[in-house]
């Protein structure tokens, strides 16, 4: 599937970048193949996370979205214009941005994968407890991001604890071996930020994790989940197909020369609001 192409005309007629300081729009239109529920969710999320957001109008309503967070040092671009992703692209010329058009030579694809909870079986068996997050867990969760990624900002966790997300952690031996986000809006949900600590790898965290989500997404009335996965990403692609999801299309993180992102390096997709995340396997 491709990002819709429309004429630059579209945009031409449009206005230039807004910065918006408030989250108070109930929709965003028509602006992704697969994101359009989560648009005023994603807002939200990085204006109560200290990041930026950016949006253009067309005269027939918003046609274009940035999202930047300085901690992440990368962008997301929302928009069915391929002009207006350059356009929008130009506001943060030198960091990496999540986009459904390639807008650079230097891409990682993201599949984004889809399942319907009520087609999976319910016969998983749990290798590990997992169970929601509680307030008392934070201070463990955030100490196990920080060891993960390297550089984090608590701020994100804040985010993270607003309506209609929910965490969802992993024991081993009673101490936090791995947390997982889920974010539902209406029948949809996305599945993300999954970090299983690395000497508690391979044994089974994270797969415990993806039905643990599932599960909540059932309760919560979700009928579609998706979730994005760096076609890098061996281990997360195996749990996803495993259990049964299906690729429906692609995004891109676009690269350039000055992306403060060497590859590798840590990154925990905080704004992702930001759509997703990047992260080190
Ligand atoms: C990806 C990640 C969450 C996997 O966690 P995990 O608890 O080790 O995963 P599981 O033990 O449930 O592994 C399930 C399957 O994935 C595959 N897998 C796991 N790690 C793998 C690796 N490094 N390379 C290739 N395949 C791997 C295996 O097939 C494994 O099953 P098996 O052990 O029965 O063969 C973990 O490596 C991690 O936190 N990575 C950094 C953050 C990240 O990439 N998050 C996901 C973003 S989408």
């Amino acid at each position: 599937m491709r990002a819709m192409e429309e004429p630059g005309v579209r945009a031409e007629a449009g206005s230039s970048p807004e910065r918006l300081h408030s989250a108070n729009a109930a929709s965003f239109g028509d602006l992704s193949q697969f994101f359009n529920a989560f648009l005023p969710r994603f807002v939200r999320d990085s204006l109560v996370g200290g990041g930026e957001v950016w949006v253009t109008r067309s005269p027939q309503g918003p046609d274009g979205l940035l999202l930047y967070h300085e901690v992440e040092r990368t962008a997301s671009i929302f928009t069915r214009s391929r002009a207006r992703a350059d356009e929008l692209r130009f506001l943060r010329p030198s960091v990496a941005v999540f986009c459904e058009f390639p807008l650079t030579p230097s891409i990682e694809v993201y599949s984004v994968w889809e399942t319907h909870p009520a087609e999976v079986p319910l016969r998983h068996r749990y290798r590990h407890p997992v169970r929601s997050v509680r307030p008392s867990d934070w201070s463990e969760v955030g100490r196990m991001l920080r060891e993960t990624y390297g550089r984090f900002d608590p701020r994100w966790l804040a985010v993270a604890a607003l309506t209609g997300s929910r965490c969802l952690v992993a024991e081993v031996g009673g101490q936090i071996a791995g947390a997982a986000w889920i974010s539902v809006v209406g029948h949809e949900a996305r599945l993300y930020s999954l970090t299983v600590a690395p000497r508690f790898r391979r044994i089974g965290v994270a797969t415990d994790l993806w039905h643990g989500r599932m599960e909540w997404a059932r309760r919560a009335g979700a009928t579609r989940v998706i979730s994005e996965i760096s076609e890098l990403n061996a281990a997360s692609i195996q749990i996803s197909e495993r259990a049964g999801m299906r690729r429906i299309g692609a995004l891109y993180l676009s690269r350039t020369p000055k992306d403060p992102q060497v590859s590798g390096a840590p990154q925990l997709g905080q704004t992702l609001s930001v759509t997703s995340m990047r992260l080190p396997q």
